[in-house]
């Protein structure tokens, strides 16, 4: 559901499973998860020219996900300094300043953080950063999190969410969206909704086709990785087209206007002092 989806994905999308740190039987390769990350790094790195271009006005980041997410963001925010974590191009952190945050931006492709600190001309702060390990911020340095489709590419959930916790200042909150767990399984993917299992996507944006990993879990265990992390989850929102969206793009999202597709989380951290 992240981008536009090919037949190929039919073709390749195979359920795996995790066994002693090793991904197993992502189309019946067995890769590491060293080798999960270089190989999402890389295919955002060839996506990075063409983000911008393909999702701002597309139907499902820019008309459908987006939105859902940034009416889930606390505002005001005048002042605030706000982390997106997995900012890809920049569009969260240009609408985070337009809001008058301070912005710090985070992604795993060094091309994406070029591309997001371009977009952004001068404004907010930018590294490149693996949210697989603790993030190189201070304690208690921001007050609010956004992440956009960003945290299933992370079977371990805990390393970032504790990072996020800490960095947090008290009372701080975290907005993130994910595929929605209900959304119906990919095409040609076995639907064991009850795993938590790595699933493949073929995406085509522009000229660039890349296949994506990412994890898919059941709702207990999303719930259980935000409590085990000092999260209470605040509110949900379940994406749906707006009147507008459904007649910019009838083929793609008519289809889903009665189906869930993202499901965006806000939640607050529990610690309080
Ligand atoms: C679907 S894109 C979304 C980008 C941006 N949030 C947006 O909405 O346009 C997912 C982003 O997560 C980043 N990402 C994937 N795995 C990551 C990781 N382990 N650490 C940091 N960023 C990661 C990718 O590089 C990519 O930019």
């Amino acid at each position: 559901m992240i981008g536009e989806v090919s037949p190929r994905s039919a073709r390749l999308a195979r359920c795996s499973r995790i066994v002693a740190g090793m991904i197993v039987a992502v189309n019946a390769e067995r890769i590491t998860q060293s080798e999960h990350f270089s190989r999402t790094r890389e295919a955002y790195d060839r996506l990075a020219p063409v983000w911008s271009a393909t999702t701002d006005d597309g139907p499902y980041n820019g008309w459908l996900e987006r939105p859902a997410l940034r009416s889930s963001v606390p505002r005001p925010l005048t002042g605030l300094t706000v982390l997106d974590a997995g900012c890809g191009a920049g569009a969260q952190c240009e609408w985070l300043l337009s809001e008058g945050a301070e912005v710090i931006g985070v992604d795993l492709s060094a091309a994406m953080v070029a591309e997001a600190e371009a977009r952004c001309a001068g404004r907010g702060r930018f590294f490149q950063a693996d949210l697989a390990q603790p993030l190189d911020l201070a304690p208690r340095s921001v007050d609010g999190i956004t992440s956009s489709l960003a945290l299933h590419y992370l079977r371990d959930w805990q390393t970032p969410l504790r990072s996020f916790a800490e960095i947090l200042r008290p009372g701080g909150w975290i907005v993130l969206s994910l595929d929605h767990p209900f959304a119906p399984a990919l095409a040609g993917q076995h639907d064991d909704y009850f795993d938590t299992r790595l699933v493949s996507d073929t995406w085509t944006k522009a000229d660039v086709e890349v296949t994506q990993h990412f994890w898919r879990r059941p709702l207990a265990a999303v719930m259980a990785e935000f409590a085990a992390a000092g999260f209470v989850i605040d509110a949900i929102t379940e994406a749906r087209p707006s009147s507008e969206a459904l007649q910019r793009f009838p083929v793609e999202l008519g289809p889903v206007s009665d189906v869930p597709t993202f499901i965006v989380y806000r939640l607050r951290s529990t610690i309080t002092a």
